[in-house]
């Protein structure tokens, strides 16, 4: 299966340098072997979509609100992402779930409402350094799969421990093949043989540099890339890399 790279803008970008980030990926995304994707904040959505329109570079959003519609105050909705041109949507980040009080079981919802609306969601789960430390990651891993994914599961999973989460240290290439192995069995366990066919990216201080190495372990299938993302050299320079293997 390809790969999928995919870039978390997280809050960065008003619309012109979107607009320009997304006309560079657009330029240099040509004849990559790799699925790319850029994920903008909620206001720069259209733009980015605009500039990519026509090209194989998907754009999604950050969040969704669980409900259709409704007196929400400053939540967005699925149909609202599709609306301004996103095709996908990045649910769970550990950013919502240590900010915004974020369960596993809102974040089930959250991707039933992004299906219903047309939206491929890819739904974050990882364990946070106090429970790596505490030996607990697989546990809390395999409890974010089964609470956060609905039966059945049509998008991807992110494996994003918290502690790799922008602080330029990143998993273990042995760490990755040890979680990614167990999240594949976990899909397997819950969804059948249907859970092969689900792509499990690696998200955390992925960079060029690293980049190469972390897609070759088995059971990898792209990244989540949020710093390295807000540049399109080295956005490029990874999906390159997810293009060879
Ligand atoms: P990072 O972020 O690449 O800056 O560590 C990844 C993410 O939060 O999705």
């Amino acid at each position: 299966m390809r790969q999928l790279i995919a870039g978390n803008w997280k809050m960065h970008m008003l619309r012109a340098p979107a607009s320009e980030l997304a006309r560079e990926v657009r330029a240099g995304a040509q004849g990559l072997a790799c699925d790319l994707l850029v994920c903008p904040p909620f206001t720069a959505i259209e733009t980015a979509a605009a500039a990519l329109a026509g090209s194989d570079v998907a754009v999604g959003g950050q969040d969704c609100h669980a409900k259709g519609q409704g007196a929400h105050t400053g939540d967005v909705s699925a149909a609202m992402l599709r609306d301004a041109g996103a095709s996908w949507v990045i649910l769970g980040h550990s950013e919502r779930r240590q900010n915004h009080g974020e369960t596993d079981e809102l974040v089930r919802e959250k991707v039933l409402a992004a299906v219903e609306a047309g939206l491929t969601p890819i739904v974050c789960v990882g364990e946070t350094e106090d429970q790596r430390v505490g030996g607990q990651e697989t546990e809390v891993v395999g409890w974010q799969i089964a609470g956060s994914l609905p039966k059945p599961f049509a998008g991807v999973v992110a494996y994003e421990p918290v502690w790799a989460i922008g602080t330029g240290r990143t998993a273990t290439e042995q760490d990755v093949a040890t979680m990614h192995a167990f999240i594949r069995e976990e899909l397997v366990r819950q969804f059948g043989e249907a859970g092969q066919g689900v792509r499990i990216l690696y998200g955390g201080s992925m960079r060029p540099a690293n980049a190469g190495a972390l897609l070759a372990v088995p059971h990898v299938g792209g990244g989540l890339i949020g710093g390295a993302s807000l540049n399109a050299e080295d956005f490029l320079a990874i999906a390159r890399a997810a293009s060879r293997g």
